[in-house]
């Protein structure tokens, strides 16, 4: 069984991912991980000529079974350096062949990201989508990365993640919008159970139709 679940940034895709992975036992990839590590590894050189060449040399050399570091991985700037080097079409290419494969794997799995329902596994048994509004996602990572211990100014962040958004909607390489066959979560309103409880309901129901064909 193969859950996709996308949506934009700190809508809860990933919290939801994992309750789901516990829920009916399957590995989970946050693929946002991967283009976390890439951005981080060419972080300092967007000014450089040769900005797309050490990205795309980056993301060959990522051997994503070794990511480690992940508190450096999470902070915003990772965020907004990985949205820089998800526009670049080889890099995305670089990763795909990890995510498929882990998608694949005997039993199943969960995956989030922005283009699991539509480019990682279009295939995908159930695919959700998350969305919640922009103030909502905003604070919800503001809290987020204040539990870690990092200093927020909201402002800048709201305004970092409205324009990481729109880079990423603009990606030409993307596949960053709701698939068709997606169910759309709206979690602006719901906590984290009341969220997973949601996403339960729509995968057995998906499961369940899948059984009656
Ligand atoms: O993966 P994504 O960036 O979409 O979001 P996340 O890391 O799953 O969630 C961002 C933050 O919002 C986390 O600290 C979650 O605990 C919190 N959250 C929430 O408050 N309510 C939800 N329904 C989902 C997540
Ligand atoms: O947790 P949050 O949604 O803030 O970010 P993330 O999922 O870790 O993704 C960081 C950035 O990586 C996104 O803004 C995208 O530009 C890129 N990304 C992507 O291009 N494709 C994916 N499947 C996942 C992330």
């Amino acid at each position: 069984m193969i859950i996709a679940v996308d949506g934009p940034a700190a809508s809860g895709k990933g919290t939801l991912a994992s309750g789901l992975a516990r829920h009916y036992q399957l590995p989970h990839l946050d693929t946002g991980l991967l283009y976390r590590a890439v951005g981080q590894a060419v972080d300092g050189l967007e000014d450089d000529p040769e900005f797309e060449a050490a990205a795309i040399a980056a993301a060959q050399a990522l051997d994503p079974s070794q990511l480690d570091n992940a508190e450096a991985l999470t902070a915003a700037r990772a965020g907004v350096m990985a949205s820089k080097v998800a526009v670049i079409g080889p890099v995305r290419e670089a990763l795909f062949e990890f995510q498929r494969s882990f998608a694949l794997q005997d039993g199943g799995a969960v995956l989030d990201g922005r283009d699991i329902g539509t480019r990682i596994c279009p295939d995908a048994d159930v695919k959700l989508f998350i969305r919640a509004d922009s103030k909502a996602r905003m604070e919800r990572r503001a809290r987020q990365l204040e539990q870690r211990g990092q200093r927020v100014d909201r402002y800048a962040l709201y305004h970092q993640i409205e324009e990481r958004d729109a880079r990423d909607m603009a990606n030409p390489h993307g596949g960053f919008y709701k698939a068709d066959d997606a169910v759309l979560l709206d979690t602006t309103q719901l906590g984290i159970e009341a969220a997973l409880q949601a996403a339960v309901a729509i995968v057995d129901e998906a499961l369940a139709s899948r059984n009656r064909v």
